[in-house]
């Protein structure tokens, strides 16, 4: 594979995809609209602005690269308490113009797509863990957004002379870290999640409050499954070189979830510890209860991504909390902050 489109390429997510592409030879062209995507992190890579419904920027994409041979779908809203107060918003970004985007790419003949899922469309297990055969039921309608484009992309598959329509969905888990050459990361300095509060608390001195302590975890507190952002990109990889092998031009069934997280749950307490080991130094920790929303969360089964990618997370915790203070200090010295 040569040339690949990604959407959303400017964003954490995408830009590591982008490089980790770059890094085996693979050209990927970005399309963002840079709503929450950054221009410093394709000023070296081909890079269309524009939104992904627009259907005359996708035509020139493929008129200027008719090359492309799969498209990795990671452009959309993300922001769990924004879908809340907006959901048509979020229906209309992340859906109705999933739809638009398909449109093009069955017209332009790209029917390879990778499409980045998450696990938070899965309904809580008793054991926290979570296999792709596992019942979906979002509940947020970010989530449900997710959950809805997943049945848009297999139905997409199934359509009339829709033979050559493929999707992978990588249902990814909690991605933390940055690209490990520092070329990309988060755009937030204070990001919302568990390890962007730990970064916080770290760098200010404040108080880090561990929010729901009686869940039915081994202490407690909430568990999540932390993957490196680049073993994720990595599975990109491995998903677009081996796509043909996943799903055969052809099959009967061209549609085919897989987990990419690292296999092992991990609570917010032991996140705390593995935080602390990592920057020798100890956090002022305080106990809440659960905020609206909160979930037990859940850890991958990694099996499917195992045989069917040949891929396994190489890198642990105490790297994604390296690599993701290093960016965040690279990162903050180029905005001047
Ligand atoms: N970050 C996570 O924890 C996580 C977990 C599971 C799944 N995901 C999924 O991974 C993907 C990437 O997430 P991320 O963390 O990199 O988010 P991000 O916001 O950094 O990246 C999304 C990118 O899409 C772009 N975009 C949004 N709407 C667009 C549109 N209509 N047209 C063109 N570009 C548009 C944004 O500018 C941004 O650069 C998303 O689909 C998200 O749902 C993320």
């Amino acid at each position: 594979m040569k040339k690949v489109l990604i959407t959303g390429g400017a964003g954490f997510i995408g830009s590591t995809v982008a490089s980790a592409l770059l890094d085996r030879g693979i050209t990927p062209v970005v399309l963002d609209d840079l709503s929450k995507g950054r221009a410093e992190f394709v000023e070296d890579r081909v890079f269309y602005q524009g939104d992904i419904a627009d259907a005359a920027l996708l035509d020139r994409i493929f008129a200027e690269h008719p090359d492309i041979e799969a498209t990795v779908h990671c452009a959309a809203k993300i922001v769990v308490p924004e879908s809340v107060a907006k959901p048509l918003y979020y229906y209309r970004e992340n859906v109705a113009k999933t739809v638009e985007l398909l449109d093009s790419l069955q017209r332009l003949g790209c029917t390879r797509v990778v499409f980045s899922s998450s696990a938070s469309i899965y309904a809580p297990t008793p054991d926290a863990r979570v296999d792709e055969s596992c019942p979906v039921d979002a509940n947020s309608p970010y989530a449900r957004t997710k959950q809805m484009m997943e049945q848009v992309l297999q139905d997409w598959t199934r359509g009339e002379g829709a033979e050559c329509q493929r999707v992978i969905a990588l249902r990814y888990f909690n991605p933390i870290g940055a690209d490990p050459q520092l070329r990309t990361g988060l755009q937030d300095l204070n990001p919302t999640h568990a390890l962007g509060k730990l970064i916080e608390a770290h760098t200010t001195g404040a108080p880090f409050t561990v929010t729901g302590v009686d869940w039915e975890t081994r202490d407690g507190s909430g568990i999540r499954d932390y993957v490196h952002v680049q073993d994720l990109a990595a599975a990109h990889v491995a998903a677009l070189l081996r796509f043909d092998g996943v799903i055969a031009p052809g099959a009967a069934d061209r549609y085919r979830v897989i987990n990419v997280g690292t296999g092992d749950g991990t609570t917010v307490r032991e996140l705390i510890t593995a935080f602390e080991q990592a920057v020798g130094a100890r956090l002022d920790v305080r106990e809440a209860g659960p905020r609206p929303g909160d979930v037990i969360g859940c850890y991958a089964a990694v099996d499917t991504a195992r045989e069917l990618l040949d891929w396994q997370p190489r890198r642990g915790i105490a790297e994604g909390v390296a690599d993701a203070l290093a960016w965040r200090a690279k990162w903050a010295a180029r905005l001047g902050a």
